[in-house]
């Protein structure tokens, strides 16, 4: 069965691969754009991936505008959509306070005014931290009594990226219960790309880091032999989006999309430097330290990262036996971590190389 679905993000990363799994399956989907008049070559990109470009149509509009500055004709046509996902966001390090809020917080909390108003499905793209507690309640938010935490605090402590993320969350979350909206919230780890083809766009994280690796700027593995940065494979992620859109069992549930296989931080070096020829650095640099260095901005610069990117490297362990538990019951299969990084390397090594120079 078809079922109409609208999408925020959809020309991001993971959005594209989630409108290409969707339109594959037959469901028609509307895409809020800012530039709308990118709407061809969004579709090639969908054909490309392996969806129906013809399934996919752009609605003008803003997170950061009053009502998503959706026309009334446009507003009209998204009743339709049973199923809204949203994935909209400011992903950079270095944001203001100002703009991440207005992107990343208001912008879900007029999302989910959205989807409460019309009774549709929300599905909101959250991060893996959310589900790190130790971590929450030690930059100063109790996810039990979420209103009591000095957002300022966070933001100063974690970056406005993280911090924003993290307060969208708990404010969509209070909005869906107060107004009765049935919502459903994937927490995505660090996103690796496709398992086959590598495939993943300039600007994630994983790309930085091997990028930075061929430039010959990271020479030593940030953290100790048990540090990690949990991944997930961009396919695998958005399989899991979908079955939890349409499964009845998953309103008001959450689900950790996170590869508890994902390697140590050393032996994810190991896996992207070696198919791409270079040597995976052997020496580990300890995270206090670089957060010193990191806090030198031509340090930073030169270094091409920043301290907001260190937080998510780290040594807790997530319990994930309920994703994989949901994972089992709707037969999808996790992709090989191991090979999926190789893949990954190879294609940044092909495509994303031209930012920086290449030694
Ligand atoms: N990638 C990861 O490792 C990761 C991990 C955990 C959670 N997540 C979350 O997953 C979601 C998607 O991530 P991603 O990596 O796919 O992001 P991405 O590639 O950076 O794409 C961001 C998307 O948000 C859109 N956007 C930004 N500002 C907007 C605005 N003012 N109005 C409307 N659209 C706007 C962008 O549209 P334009 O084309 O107009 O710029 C783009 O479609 C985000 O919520 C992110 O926080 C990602």
């Amino acid at each position: 069965m078809s079922v109409e679905c609208f999408v925020t993000g959809g020309t991001g990363f993971i959005g594209q691969h989630l409108l290409a799994y969707l339109s594959a399956k037959g469901h028609p989907i509307r895409v809020l754009m800012r530039r709308p008049e990118r709407l061809a070559a969004l579709r090639e990109q969908v054909d490309k991936l392996g969806g129906v470009a013809t399934r996919v149509f752009a609605v003008a509009g803003d997170l950061e505008h009053d009502n998503l500055g959706l026309s009334l004709a446009d507003r009209e046509v998204l009743r339709q959509s049973r199923i809204v996902f949203h994935l909209g966001a400011h992903f950079a390090w270095g944001l203001s306070l100002e703009h991440s809020r207005a992107v990343n917080v208001e912008g879900a909390q007029r999302v989910a005014l959205l989807a409460v108003e019309q009774k549709s499905r929300l599905v909101m793209t959250g991060g893996y931290m959310l589900k790190n507690h130790e971590h929450l309640q030690r930059i100063g938010i109790d996810p039990r009594h979420p209103e009591l935490t000095n957002w300022r605090a966070v933001y100063r402590r974690v970056g406005a990226y993280e911090g924003s993320k993290l307060e969208a969350h708990f404010a969509t979350l209070q909005l869906m219960s107060a107004k009765g909206g049935e919502m459903t919230v994937v927490h995505p780890a660090t996103v690796c790309g496709h398992s086959r083809t590598g495939h993943i766009l300039d600007g994630q994280p994983l790309v930085e880091l091997i990028r930075n690796l061929v430039q010959g700027k990271l020479t030593a593995v940030p953290g100790t032999p048990d540090h990690w940065l949990p991944l997930v494979t961009v396919d695998y992620l958005v399989e899991l989006m979908a079955a939890c859109a349409f499964d009845p069992a998953m309103a008001g549930q959450e689900l950790l999309a996170l590869d508890h296989q994902s390697p140590s931080l050393r032996e994810l070096m190991v896996q992207v430097t070696r198919p791409i020829g270079l040597k995976s650095p052997k020496h580990h640099i300890p995270l206090r330290l670089l957060k010193v260095l990191l806090s030198i901005p031509p340090v930073a610069r030169f270094l091409n990262s920043s301290t907001e990117a260190l937080d998510f490297i780290q040594t807790t362990r997530f319990d994930t036996t309920a994703a994989e538990q949901f994972a089992n019951r709707h037969g999808l299969a996790k992709p090989d971590m191991r090979q999926s990084l190789q893949h990954t390397a190879v294609f940044v090594h092909s495509h994303c190389m031209t930012r920086g120079n290449i030694r």
